[in-house]
């Protein structure tokens, strides 16, 4: 199976790549800056490039067949950016033109759209004032997901913490409950994310992952 990840040079698109080589699948790395990955990587391809030049995005999509597309893409924690949103409308565009049977993953974030109603007081507190941006591409990036014709997953982490991976996956899946826990490690996302790439059961749906109480 083929799976092409955006962003993989990021904290948790590197876990995604590394625990998806494990489990044999065929990675493909589409990254801004490919001297951020640890050489050699072995059984990687690597295709340099910007998520948010549609161009290159078509170029990928209709050049290789991919059975899933991961979108890990995110950009410093107090800049303005709409990466996520630019991104997302450029993949989905292109699946859409070329491979709609292609698996979508979206790493958003707990918070977004209505999930916001699931946070605790200071959590809604804090995403609101300090991390409005963010959320507000994560929200639209997943409102452009949610519109497409695309088997997705959308997986919203609460605060991501971790650079590692992890053995132990003390993580629950949240639909529609208040949220228990403020963070999940990186670890656990990327192995939520790798362990059900092809599970039927997250098809059009968005779910928040977060550490066990
Ligand atoms: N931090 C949290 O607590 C938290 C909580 C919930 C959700 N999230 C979301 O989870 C996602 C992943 O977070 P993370 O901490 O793993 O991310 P990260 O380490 O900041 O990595 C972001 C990745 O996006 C890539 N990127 C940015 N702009 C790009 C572009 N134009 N073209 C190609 N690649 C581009 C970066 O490439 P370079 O290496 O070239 O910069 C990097 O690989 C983000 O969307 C974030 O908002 C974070």
């Amino acid at each position: 199976m083929e799976i092409l990840i955006i962003g993989a040079t990021g904290r948790t698109g590197r876990l995604i790549m590394r625990l998806a080589l494990e489990d044999g699948y065929h990675v493909t790395a589409f990254v801004r800056s490919p001297e951020k990955l640890n050489r050699p990587v072995t059984g990687v391809r690597i295709i340099q490039g910007d998520a948010e030049d549609a161009m290159q995005i078509h170029n990928v999509i209709s050049q290789y067949k991919f059975d899933a597309v991961v979108i890990a893409v995110g950009a410093e924690t107090f800049k303005c950016s709409k990466v996520r949103t630019q991104t997302t409308r450029n993949v989905v565009d292109a699946l859409e033109n070329k491979s709609p049977s292609t698996r979508l993953w979206v790493i958003s974030s707990a918070g977004s759209n209505e999930s916001m109603e699931q946070l605790g007081f200071f959590s809604r507190t804090f995403i609101k004032n300090i991390l409005k941006g963010h959320i507000s591409d994560h929200s639209k990036q997943e409102n452009i997901t949610q519109n497409s014709i695309l088997p997705y997953t959308i997986v919203r982490p609460t605060g991501l913490r971790g650079i590692g991976v992890v053995a132990d996956h003390n993580y629950i899946v949240v639909t529609k409950e208040m949220i228990p826990t403020d963070s999940i490690k990186r670890g656990e996302l990327a192995h939520f994310i790798v362990c059900n790439m092809f599970n039927e059961e997250y098809v059009g749906k968005a779910v928040v992952v977060t550490s066990k109480p």
